[in-house]
């Protein structure tokens, strides 16, 4: 695993980065040093019941916000109908004790993306409190910051479960011959669940249908808006499911 930044080949990429949805990232051998850390995950491709992130925002307006759902998840499982969010490849380039912020991009330049998104215990419905969102990205030109904390960080989670993230469209990178689609690194815990590891993806993104790791459950839409400052920027929900001890 190297300790360079990964030397983007975006420019290679000619056509393919004139739209934002052209997303991807390869490179730098993600798939040659990743171990599968995720635990939380469910079915692989599970969507059904508000799991696997996104479709579950019709859940929470209820829950205690300490971790009941996932008091139930011990007991009992997921919830029928409800899958956890799929876990998803550590990637090589996971740095531990990012700073707690919302705000990742310290200076770097790109596509404005603000993340949002809840927590929830196994039944899809109980918002979890106090959970804790860690994200590391590539940055607009593909690379990490191995050596500090740029595009990395963590947040906790509100008492609805939620959390929000300003950071940048990630770039492309290498992955062998191919590129990996765009996304974003998370690890998500909590004190009464099982901490996953997972990834997220974004619709429209070409490099997809090639990717060997991205599961179809934890690709989420854009949406495109313009900022203050006159240039297209991008929203994304990202929900996540827990799964308990
Ligand atoms: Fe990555």
């Amino acid at each position: 695993m190297s300790t360079q930044k990964t030397v983007s080949r975006r420019a290679a990429l000619g056509a393919v980065a004139s739209s934002v949805v052209a997303l991807g990232c390869g490179g730098s051998q993600e798939s040659s040093s990743t171990t599968p850390v995720g635990s939380g995950g469910g079915p692989a491709g599970g969507t059904s019941g508000g799991g696997s992130g996104g479709t579950s925002s019709t859940g929470g307006s209820a829950g205690t916000g300490t971790g009941g759902g996932l008091a139930q998840c011990k007991a009992f499982g997921p919830t029928p109908g409800c899958a956890v969010t799929d876990d998803n490849i550590l990637g090589p380039f996971y740095k531990a004790d990012a700073p707690f912020r919302s705000d990742i991009t310290e200076g770097s330049t790109g596509t404005a993306l603000r993340i949002q998104g809840t927590v929830y215990g196994c039944d899809c419905q109980t918002p979890l409190a106090g959970a804790v969102v860690d994200i590391w990205q590539a940055d607009d030109s593909g690379a990490y910051d191995n050596t500090g904390f740029v595009l990395r960080g963590r947040v906790k989670t509100d008492d609805q479960g939620r959390y929000e993230l300003t950071t940048i469209l990630p770039g492309l990178y290498l992955n062998g011959s191919t590129y990996r689609p765009r996304h974003v690194h998370y690890k998500v815990s909590h004190a009464d669940g099982v901490a996953l590891t997972t990834q997220l993806y974004f619709e429209g993104d070409p490099w997809i249908a090639s990717d060997a790791f991205v599961k179809a459950s934890l690709v989420r839409p854009l949406v495109a808006s313009i900022g203050a400052t006159g240039k297209k920027e991008y929203d994304v929900t990202f929900d996540v499911v827990l799964t308990g001890v």
